[in-house]
């Protein structure tokens, strides 16, 4: 408690069990302090507090009278599952998901504590998970609290899971879920999943992800002095292999700034790191033609890329072995097969794309195309078991500011969002006009 802004969480914290106890004026200032609540419990990493997580949206749910159930397939990495029973369980359900981890942030240079949920005169509330995506997380439990307030009863279950760890990639979250039991005997059919906020009048919405890649390429070749000039050193492989390489990212960066292609659907290669060379105290050695150097690359495939092409490229220009180059390529995740299905609303089989536009019209919002998003999200572990997932956040009018300093989200907004999942959920579970097996 040495720092001034730890004083100031605590405070408020307090101020914020008062106001609990406190009549709060209307059920929208509920919805917010339940929002400024949950944005209060520090769950960056790399120490993550999600014990306070899961008491906080069990005693939700238990409030709503919804089901709940807590999993620990990995030790202390909570998942939490709450369910709202639909009148025909025979039909597939609803999932809406939301990661409750967060990524930390740098306070310092944050205008007021990003744990703090300061909400300031224009009604924006500041915290870390503002955005991404502890907002979307409260206003699925709020939107079932409205449509339960109504009386409404769902056709199919609607189910809300909470998984950690999806900042550092959901191998023990999502990853772990999709595989389980539990998850089986949800009987999902959609899934909800987070999207972007967009500074304009519109809602992104995402109905696939590029896939992550990891590529090391080796060169080899003989070594020599410094001084020498000569065909097949490994420096001079490399250096062969990054030309090919940054030919063919010229080739997607152009389809970029031309606009013929959405930042989703291009390949991006970057190179993060080069390897070579003799260390010594001082540097390197530097009259020495090294044998062997590295470069490693962060690669992102969209998923209608021809992957056999692109392994293709690798190997036969990228790193062919008649120039003593060799590769390792990791994929982090296979690419989706089924799950993956281009929304239009030409598809008998896929109502939820019309669905989803329907419902977010209702309230006056609007939906831009769906879209590939360029970076991963959990979504790809739900598409990746062949279910249909999309990513969306009800946040328009608002600049993204997710993993940035100040990510907020104005009250306004974020009541909004409720009213979008009110109608979202109450179109998705009332559907029945559908061969369900
Ligand atoms: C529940 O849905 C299944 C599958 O569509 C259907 O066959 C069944 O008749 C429904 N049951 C009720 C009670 O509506
Ligand atoms: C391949 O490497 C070997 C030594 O490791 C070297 O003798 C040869 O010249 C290299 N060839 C090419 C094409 O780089
Ligand atoms: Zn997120």
């Amino acid at each position: 408690m040495d720092n001034p802004c730890r004083w100031i969480h605590f405070l408020s914290i307090i101020v914020g069990f008062l106001s609990f106890f406190s009549c709060e004026s209307s059920s929208s200032d509920d919805a917010v302090s339940r929002l400024k609540a949950y944005l209060r419990i520090d769950t960056s990493h790399p120490n993550p507090n999600y014990g306070p997580v899961t008491e906080f949206l069990v005693s939700q749910a238990t409030e709503l009278g919804l089901q709940v159930q807590k999993l620990e397939i990995v030790k202390e990495k909570p998942i939490v599952l709450i369910t709202w029973a639909g009148l025909n369980t025979s039909l597939t359900s609803l999932l809406l998901n939301s990661h409750t981890d967060v990524v930390p942030a740098e306070e310092l240079k944050w205008k007021y504590d990003p744990l703090l949920a300061f909400e300031d005169g224009k009604g924006n509330i500041y915290g870390r998970g503002a955005q991404d995506m502890k907002s979307v997380g409260v206003q699925y439990l709020e939107a079932i609290r409205v449509l339960k307030s109504s009386g409404y009863q769902p056709t199919r279950s609607v189910h809300l899971s909470y998984v950690p760890d999806e900042e550092i990639g959901g191998e023990e979250g999502m990853a772990k879920l999709v595989s389980s039991s539990e998850f089986q005997q949800l009987n999902v059919g959609i899934c909800l999943d987070e999207g972007l906020a967009c500074a304009e009048d519109y809602y992104r919405v995402f109905f696939g992800e590029r896939s992550v890649w990891k590529l090391v390429i080796k060169a080899v070749g003989a070594p020599g002095h410094g001084s020498k000039l000569y065909d097949g050193c490994a420096m001079e492989n490399l250096r062969e292999s990054l030309t090919r390489i940054y030919e063919y990212r010229k080739s997607q960066f152009l389809m970029l700034q031309e606009g013929s292609k959405a930042e989703g659907e291009v390949v991006a290669i970057n190179n993060v790191f080069l390897r070579a060379g003799t260390p010594i105290p001082s540097g390197f050695v530097m009259n020495l033609q090294p044998s062997e150097a590295e470069a490693g690359f962060d690669v992102r495939v969209p998923p209608l890329v021809d992957i056999a092409d692109l392994e293709t490229e690798i190997r036969t220009k990228w790193a062919p072995t008649s120039r003593n180059l060799t590769y390792t390529l990791t994929r982090l995740q296979p690419q989706p097969s089924d799950g993956l299905r281009l929304p239009t609303s030409a598809d008998d089989m896929y109502p939820w794309w019309d669905l989803l536009q329907v419902a977010v019209q209702k309230v006056g919002g609007k939906l831009g195309a769906p879209m590939i998003r360029p970076s991963a999200t959990d979504s790809r572990y739900i598409r990746n078991v062949n279910i249909p997932a999309f990513g969306f956040s009800p946040i328009s009018n608002t600049p993204s500011l997710l993993h940035d300093h100040d990510e907020f989200l104005n009250a306004k907004e974020y009541l909004k969002g409720i009213k979008v999942y009110s109608e979202i959920i109450k179109a998705f579970s009332s559907h029945v006009d559908i061969t369900d097996s």
